[in-house]
């Protein structure tokens, strides 16, 4: 069967053959593989179906029918309120999947480590896009459910120096954190901002080491992009901890 090369990943070769995802196996794969079944398992339909390892040795997964958001231009419904917030319902609904269990180990759940409207799959829902899968599973491991919430409000409210209206942001950050009923509401700035100085550091390290993909990244803008992120963030974050009180 013919291989066409999926667009919108910045680091792995993706490809789709016939109803089928294939992406090279990583660290991660024997793990992802277990979650993935976990979440079929308990028929939560938010992520790929694991099929398995391929002849060349690649992870096999469902592929997802959809909009994946990975351009930057987007339909607005991608970032309507109501998108938000069937954002968070789902993230916690994967959370609850994995809490207390071997997965999840001595943590509170496993978190997906990055959420973004790019690794989203959105269908037309009554004629409007929303989200109805996270594809990319990866980075998933063990970690706090503040962690996958704060990556949530940096990504898909795009908190940063693009924002023209904070108190709007201030007010998404609040229907985040209730839609997914997080009772970490301290933790979640200080969490957005650990995410934005890892991030940076993290694309700038492997740079700087001459792995390909982060130096694209880099040259592309990310890491001034990233800082700028984090000082916006610092900058408002008073507003930002007040709406969530
Ligand atoms: N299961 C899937 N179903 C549909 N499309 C997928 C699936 N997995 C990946 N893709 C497509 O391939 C692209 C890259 O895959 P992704 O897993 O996000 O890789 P990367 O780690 O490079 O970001 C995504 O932007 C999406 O368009
Ligand atoms: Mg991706």
């Amino acid at each position: 069967m013919s291989e066409a090369p999926l667009p919108g990943g910045f680091v792995q070769h993706v490809v789709r053959v016939g109803a089928t995802v294939r992406r090279p196996a990583s660290a991660g794969t024997a793990f992802v593989g277990e979650l993935l079944k976990l979440f079929e398992a308990r028929g939560w339909p938010g992520a790929p179906r694991y099929l398995g390892i391929d002849e060349y040795g690649r992870e096999m997964l469902t592929y997802l029918d959809g909009h994946v958001a990975w351009e930057r231009e987007q339909p607005p419904a991608v970032y309507a309120a109501e998108t938000l917030e069937r954002v968070a319902r789902l993230v916690r609904a994967f959370h609850d999947v994995t809490a207390g269990t071997g997965l999840a180990g001595a943590h509170e759940v496993v978190c997906h480590n990055d959420l973004a409207p790019r690794n989203t799959v959105y269908r037309p829902v009554g004629g409007t896009l929303r989200p109805v899968a996270f594809i990319d599973w990866d980075l998933a491991a063990p970690g706090a459910r503040v962690h996958d919430v704060a990556h949530v409000c940096w990504q898909y409210i795009g908190l940063g120096p693009r924002v023209e209206d904070v108190a709007d942001s201030a007010r998404r950050l609040r229907l985040v954190a209730d839609a997914y009923g997080l009772a970490d509401r301290d933790g979640l700035i200080p969490a957005i901002l650990w995410w934005q100085d890892r991030c940076r550091r993290g694309i700038e390290a492997a740079a700087r080491a001459g792995d390909p993909a982060m130096v694209r990244l880099r040259d592309a803008g990310a890491v001034t992009e990233v800082r700028d992120a984090f000082a916006w963030v610092g900058a408002h974050r008073d507003v930002l901890a007040r709406a969530l009180r």
